[in-house]
């Protein structure tokens, strides 16, 4: 990201700590790295702890301040406290929460096995609320105020054909946004959320565009109003709003920004209905060579 095109004052963020899931790469590391720079401690977490690492020493390397790795798997409630009491005992009390690690692939739904449904799931449907409540109880026990944001997609206003166990836990997070905004807005804490239409990112292109040469061939349709794909300091701006202070009354939303494909095509992959069985046999492979590659590098 061009830290340069940030909207806001350096210093905003100070005495925010603010903990990114899936924060060591893509949107993550991005919305991590504007925090950072505005002032905020940061703390990332992910299952592939080596990966965590270099992004926490990278980001500090660049800006100074504090990045503080975590290897953490957010399946595992468990894990989700551990990391939490150590985050409380050993830095403070976290002021923020970014529900940002997710796992997505495209597949016929057909070709589906259980496993594969609870791989997506168990990450973005039980994960994201692991982590939430267990934040959560924290602050409304010691009093104090929270902000939340997760990152959803479009689909969960209109349906992911082809994505549809991350289809449905994001529109279980959208949800939990809009309840928990009205449920825990008495305690102080906020909810809101952000959709992104197409961002670059490897883990997205890798398992959403296989084959494509890049994330800019997500738009080789033109079908984008703006005839492009989102920028990353597009993206972090609009965090850094819902999350920095100054937008304290905005609470159980969820906002688009994807140049405006939802409105115009519905911005999902309902395109992948002319694809043949082996345009499937293929991406599954090659989405499958992925993933093996990053379980491999995994630490919990
Ligand atoms: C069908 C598949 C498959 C595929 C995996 N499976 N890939 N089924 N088609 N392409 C099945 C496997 O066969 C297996 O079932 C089951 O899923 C679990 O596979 P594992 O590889 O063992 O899973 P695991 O190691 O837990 O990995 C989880 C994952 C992986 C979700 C599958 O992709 C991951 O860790 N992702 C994290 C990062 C990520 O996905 N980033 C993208 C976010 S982008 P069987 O029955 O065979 O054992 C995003 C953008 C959306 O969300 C918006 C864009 C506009
Ligand atoms: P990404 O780089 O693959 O990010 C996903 C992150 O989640 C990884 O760092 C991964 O780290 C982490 N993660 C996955 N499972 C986890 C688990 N069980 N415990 C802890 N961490 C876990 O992809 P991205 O494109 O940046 O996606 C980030 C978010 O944006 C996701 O919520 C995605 O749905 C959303 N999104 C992205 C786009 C886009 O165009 N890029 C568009 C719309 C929405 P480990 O593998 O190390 O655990």
């Amino acid at each position: 990201m061009d830290v340069d095109q940030l909207m806001f004052r350096d210093g905003l963020m100070q005495g925010e700590r603010i903990l990114v899931t899936g924060g060591g790469t893509g949107l993550g590391k991005e919305m991590a790295e504007g925090f950072l720079k505005l002032g905020a401690e940061v703390h990332i977490c992910g299952r592939r702890g080596g990966v965590c690492e270099a992004t926490a020493a990278e980001l500090m390397e660049r800006h100074g301040g504090k990045v503080v790795a975590h290897a953490c798997d957010i399946r595992v409630a468990e894990a989700i406290t551990e990391m939490n009491d150590v985050i409380w005992s050993q830095h403070g009390p976290l002021t923020g929460l970014v529900n940002n690690a997710a796992g997505n692939f495209i597949s016929r739904t057909e070709d589906l096995s259980v496993r594969g449904f609870d791989a997506i799931a168990n990450i973005v449907f039980r994960g994201t609320f692991y982590m939430t409540h267990d934040i959560g109880k924290r602050w409304i026990s010691e009093g104090r105020r929270g902000n939340v944001i997760s990152i959803l997609t479009t689909w969960v206003w209109n349906g992911g054909p082809f994505v549809v166990p991350s289809s449905m836990s994001k529109s279980a997070v959208n949800s939990m946004t809009q309840s928990l905004a009205v449920e825990w807005g008495p305690h102080g804490l906020r909810f809101n959320a952000i959709a992104p239409g197409p961002f670059p990112t490897e883990g997205m292109t890798k398992r959403l565009a296989p084959g494509a040469e890049s994330t800019e061939d997500m738009n080789r349709d033109g079908a984008n109003p703006m005839g492009r794909i989102g920028r990353m300091h597009e993206l972090v701006n609009l965090a850094v709003f819902l999350m920095g202070p100054g937008a304290e009354y905005v609470n159980g939303q969820t906002i688009a920004i994807d140049g405006a494909a939802y409105n115009a095509t519905g911005g999902n992959f309902s395109r992948l209905s002319q694809w043949s069985d082996e345009d499937w046999t293929a991406a599954r492979e090659a989405i499958q060579a992925t993933n093996a590659k990053d379980r491999a590098q995994r630490t919990v």
